[in-house]
């Protein structure tokens, strides 16, 4: 297990043990940062304690760290899990100061076992609701009889429209003139879980799968944000 904790850590949730085990919380003091840039974000307490997982670039995890510093999404970023080594969304939660913990699926024997360490994971940030943003992994009900209703997953397509992998490929082989995005509850079957929010682009006849994908991820990075407020206010937090 390969952790990485911020020098200038928020305060823990007071649910939570002050000894997380191999995490050296350091002891610095906190650093004001610059308005909606990277940097300690000092959330109100009792926010929702939010346990975000992801692949690769973390386009999305960076405009859910926008939107909790600008005070359009109140929530704490607890922990950050991401699963493959090198992935860039590391470096945006070090710059966010979010702790960040890779767990590679590969050193697991399989889905569930992998799925086993994630909830333990979660549990110890003293995580209350889970955001794949940008998870290239499916997960087992281990994940998500953990944390019922409480798991949000963006995907590159306007569902029930190209579930799985390569959505905008899909949509574009299949020569859709629109297509989109969806924010949607996580079930035990692949991108199927209640919707709680879409956003459609059109497509262009010159579109290549990057263009289209990079007109996608601009409206992801809209309701990703302001679907988690959604639900964390449906529930109370
Ligand atoms: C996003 O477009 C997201 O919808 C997609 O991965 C990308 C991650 O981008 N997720 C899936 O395809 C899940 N099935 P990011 O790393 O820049 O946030």
């Amino acid at each position: 297990m390969n952790v990485s904790v911020p020098a200038d850590p928020q305060p823990l949730h007071p649910g939570l043990s002050s000894d997380p085990g191999n995490v050296d919380l350091g002891s610095a003091a906190l650093v004001s940062p610059l308005p909606h840039s990277p940097g300690v974000v000092n959330s109100p307490v009792n926010s929702p304690r939010l346990g975000i997982l992801a692949s690769g670039s973390g386009s999305n995890f960076e405009a859910v760290m926008q939107a909790i510093a600008q005070g359009q999404l109140q929530a704490e970023a607890a922990v950050l899990i991401y699963n493959q080594p090198g992935a860039k969304v590391a470096d945006r939660a070090h710059q966010w100061q979010v702790p960040s913990l890779l767990l590679n699926h590969r050193d697991y024997g399989d889905r569930e076992g992998l799925d086993r360490a994630i909830v333990a994971t979660l549990h110890q940030f003293g995580v209350q609701w889970v955001v794949m943003a940008g998870w290239m992994r499916i997960v087992t009900p281990v994940l998500i009889e953990a944390f019922p209703q409480r798991i949000i997953n963006i995907h590159p397509s306007l569902l029930p429209s190209f579930k799985g992998i390569r959505a905008v490929e899909q949509a574009l082989a299949a020569g859709v003139r629109i297509a989109g995005c969806t924010v949607h509850l996580v079930v035990a079957d692949v991108d199927s879980g209640p919707i709680l929010m879409q956003a459609a682009v059109p497509v262009l006849a010159t579109d290549t799968v990057d263009t289209l994908h990079a007109r996608i991820q601009v409206q992801e990075h809209r309701i990703l944000p302001a679907a988690i407020a959604q639900a964390v206010a449906s529930q109370g937090g």
